[in-house]
């Protein structure tokens, strides 16, 4: 490992980022997440037991990692503390669980204005997670969010009074439910005192840590076309879950930065609205539905699949600094008796491989496929490259060769121990 080593998505998230935080936590002495909230959801397969993670760092199950929640994340307490439980009650410990004093908190007034919003969208909808992400990040740049040093502060019953007065002339506008203030308060004073101890200064801790030549692993959640600037305005999130978030997310340097990983499936999905060039809305896409599980891991929502884009690769390499790829569902497209790869796009009878998250450009543009032999058979016995079947070989090979990023790790399975490391 370098110093800080990354992990980040490359597409509309749920590429299967836990599965390869799992894996390089092993590695690391310190996990942190870096931005979003409990829209995420990062699935973990180990010894037969399936973790989901929305906010608990997914480097948590290796023991000896210290897992943070870095100050770009926005924690919905109640959420937290339920999977701190959960943890326990897989016999697993949250004793390794830090938290940044500087990570703002979901309140209920944010879950509300986000289901309001959604409604008041009409059929713009943007399919959020209704997880309150959206108000919260407004909160925030506004300077009227609550953050966690609040939370377990005698201020923060003045804090919240004067928030919840404000959000509930917002809501009697919109004729909308008010928030109950005892009742909010009461709640929250209580997930204060749960989580207090583990409430600290992270940033200072990850800068000592550098200092003594520990190992740090940054955790990215949702996924680079998601980006509030370099995604599918105005269909993504309100974070950075692009590189530049790692560091305003945790107090990481650029500098400290060694290998940043891009996470991506051997096809692609998408949850939510928005322009995806390469879905397959028919027979295809329902079989790699199926074959793949892909329902959400938060909403339980189906996922729209389709082909791989490395047209969209390319960008979300460039824009990130990819070093290396992750290539996971690798088992899962072998299924399949032909794949094909999106090479360029068709836009207004031009080809071109270059990629923009205009809505109308995207919305615009057909792909140009390469067809390739699928039918991989059982590769789950697979563990290095030379033991994959040659038809894989060449699939991931031209990823490789599109991209110019070396592929580093190959999903062959969900369990933790389905995986190639090349
Ligand atoms: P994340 O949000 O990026 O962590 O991804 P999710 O956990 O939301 O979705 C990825 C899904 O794919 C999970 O159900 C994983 O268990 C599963 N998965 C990850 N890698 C592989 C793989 O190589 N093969 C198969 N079959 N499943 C995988
Ligand atoms: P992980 O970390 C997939 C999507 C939502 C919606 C849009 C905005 O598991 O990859 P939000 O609630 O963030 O305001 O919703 O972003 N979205 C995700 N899609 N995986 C995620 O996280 C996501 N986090 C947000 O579906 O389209
Ligand atoms: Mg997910």
């Amino acid at each position: 490992m370098s110093k800080v080593d990354v992990v980040l998505g490359t597409f509309y998230g749920d590429e299967g980022k836990g599965k390869i935080i799992d894996y390089l936590a092993t590695k690391a002495d310190i996990a942190v997440r870096c931005s979003g909230g409990n829209n995420a959801g990062h699935t973990i397969k180990v010894d037969g037991i399936k973790y989901a993670f929305h906010l608990i760092p997914s480097g948590i199950l290796n023991e000896g990692t210290l897992a943070i929640i870095g100050n770009g994340v926005v924690i919905d307490p109640k959420v937290l503390i339920q999977e701190m439980n959960d943890l326990k009650a897989n016999g697993k410990s949250y004793d390794n669980l830090r938290i940044s004093e500087k990570a703002h908190i979901i309140l209920p007034y944010h879950v509300e204005m986000d289901k309001l919003l959604e409604e008041n969208r009409g059929s713009n909808k943007i399919g959020t997670t209704a997880r309150g992400i959206g108000p919260a990040y407004c909160d925030k740049f506004e300077r009227c969010g609550i953050r966690a040093e609040d939370l377990i502060s005698d201020n923060f019953e003045k804090l919240l009074t004067i928030n919840i007065n404000n959000k509930n002339k917002i809501f009697e506008l919109y004729g909308h439910e008010t928030i109950n203030l005892e009742k909010t308060l009461k709640e929250y004073k209580e997930y204060a005192e749960f989580l207090r101890p583990y409430i600290t200064d992270t940033i200072t801790l990850l800068h000592n840590a550098l200092d003594n030549n520990k190992k740090i692993l940054c955790e990215g959640a949702q996924a680079s076309l998601l980006d509030i600037d370099f995604g599918s305005y105005p269909f993504v999130t309100s974070s950075n879950p692009t590189i530049g978030g790692v560091c305003t997310g945790t107090g990481v340097g650029a500098r400290d930065i060694g290998e940043v990983y891009g996470v991506l499936k051997a096809y692609s999905s998408r949850v939510g609205a928005g322009p995806y060039v390469t879905e397959q809305d028919n027979e295809i896409g329902d079989t790699i539905r199926e074959l793949g599980h892909e329902y959400g891991t938060t909403t339980k929502r189906p996922r729209r699949c389709g082909w791989l884009d490395l047209v969209a690769l390319k960008y979300t390499a460039r824009l990130n600094g990819l070093t290396g790829l992750a290539i996971n569902h690798v088992d899962t497209i072998g299924k399949l008796d032909k794949i094909k790869l999106c090479v360029a796009y068709n836009h207004n009878g031009e080809t071109t491989t270059n990629f923009t998250t205009n809505t109308e450009f995207l919305n615009n543009s057909t792909a140009v496929y390469e067809e390739f032999e699928g039918n991989f058979g059982d590769i789950s016995n697979c563990k290095t490259f030379e033991d994959l079947p040659e038809k894989a070989k060449i699939y991931l090979k031209r990823i490789e060769e599109f991209t110019g990023v070396p592929v580093k790790f190959i999903g062959t399975g969900a369990g933790r121990e389905d995986m190639i490391i090349v």
